[in-house]
């Protein structure tokens, strides 16, 4: 029998202030019809000046452990998935972790860019098959804003700031708030590792007093991310419906990775589901990277989109090249 995963009390942070489109065009050789018309993206979210990643993931992880009602030293793990650190080191997971005085947990981020979610999940059910006390605060963060490059405008309308949390257990009792991973399925292609790249780390061979440079900053091969995007999520949502003896019948919503309006419909006829059956909130909160797939399903749950005993299917894909599909029941 599969371990349990049960996913309590999802919560999301986007930060409050706005960038429009209109406020885009402001600043790059762009308007609001051709972002529109690629992306489906209205709007996207910004940190303040003063913020890190891991000032959105304290205010998610707080109102999470809240609606638990568990306080923070009861955590046996906290795990950040994220592409856009506080920091090379330490992880994001660390400071979260003393901001809120969670003791000596467990406390490391994962890298797997906007699959981060689904990977931090199949990730956090292993732990669970060994540990089944275990408590994982697991949360998703992101500033995308803070490694876009604004000089290419390809790819600094895209991208936007988010954080969600949530509180992993083993518990096979029915709890209100939440839902159980019925399956999940990682893959990545290294081979494709150039087309998604955000720079940081030791490649940006930089000495003290050197000017940074575009390798600094975010940068993608955008049509062959799209191409590559549609064909791996849909094939990965057919396998995993197929190892479970389900079709997308048995799906009652489809909460894709908000990376574009436009695949997400190319992966939604792909597979045949109504579009009636897929959310999305890219318009609002434009790719935020690990966090926009929770961010939506949270969303998906506030708008009551999700009933007792509903399949939900979740699908990612992003820089590595890695992708993923999970099964969850709510
Ligand atoms: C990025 C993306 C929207 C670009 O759309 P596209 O139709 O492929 O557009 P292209 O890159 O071919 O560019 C077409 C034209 O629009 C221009 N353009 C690019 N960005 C623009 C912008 N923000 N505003 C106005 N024009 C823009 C290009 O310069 C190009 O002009 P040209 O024909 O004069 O050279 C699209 O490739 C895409 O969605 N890719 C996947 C991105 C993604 O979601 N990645 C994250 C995965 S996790």
């Amino acid at each position: 029998m599969n371990p349990v995963c049960r996913i309590y009390a999802l919560s999301a942070h986007a930060p409050h202030k706005i960038l429009t489109n209109e406020y885009m065009a402001g600043i790059a050789d762009t308007n609001n019809e051709w972002i529109v018309s690629r992306t489906g993206i209205r709007e996207r979210r910004k940190l303040e000046k003063t913020q890190n990643t891991s000032d959105l993931a304290l205010i998610a992880a707080r109102e999470t452990l809240q609606k638990t009602g568990m306080e923070a030293d009861a955590l046996t793990h906290v795990i950040t998935a994220t592409c856009t650190p506080d920091m090379l080191s330490p992880s994001v997971a660390c400071i979260l972790a003393g901001h809120l005085n969670a003791g000596q947990v467990m406390a490391f981020d994962i890298s797997a860019a906007c699959s981060g979610f689904l990977y931090g999940l199949s990730l956090c059910r292993s732990i669970l098959a060994h540990e089944v006390d275990a408590r994982i605060l697991f949360v998703c963060a992101e500033a995308l804003t803070r490694r876009v490059n604004w000089n290419d405008r390809s790819t600094c309308v895209l991208f936007g700031d988010a954080a969600s949390a949530c509180v992993l257990t083993g518990e096979s009792a029915d709890a209100h708030d939440s839902s159980v991973l019925e399956d999940v399925i990682c893959k990545s292609d290294g081979a494709l590792s150039d087309l998604i790249t955000v720079g940081g780390g030791t490649a940006c061979n930089y000495r003290l007093g050197d000017q940074v440079d575009e390798r600094f900053f975010l940068a993608m091969l955008g049509r062959d991310t799209y191409r590559h995007a549609v064909r791996q999520m849909a094939l990965v949502c057919e396998e995993i419906l197929q190892r479970n003896a389900l079709t997308v019948e048995n799906v009652n919503l489809f909460v894709p990775h908000q990376a574009n309006l436009r695949i997400i419909e190319a992966v939604g006829s792909r597979l045949h589901i109504n579009g009636d059956r897929v959310f999305t909130n890219v318009d609002k909160y434009g790719n935020t990277s690990a966090a926009s797939i929770p961010l939506a399903l949270s969303e998906a749950f506030a708008a009551g989109r999700v009933r007792q005993g509903d399949r939900v299917l979740l699908a990612a894909f992003g820089a590595g090249l890695t992708w993923s599909a999970a099964l969850l029941r709510y």
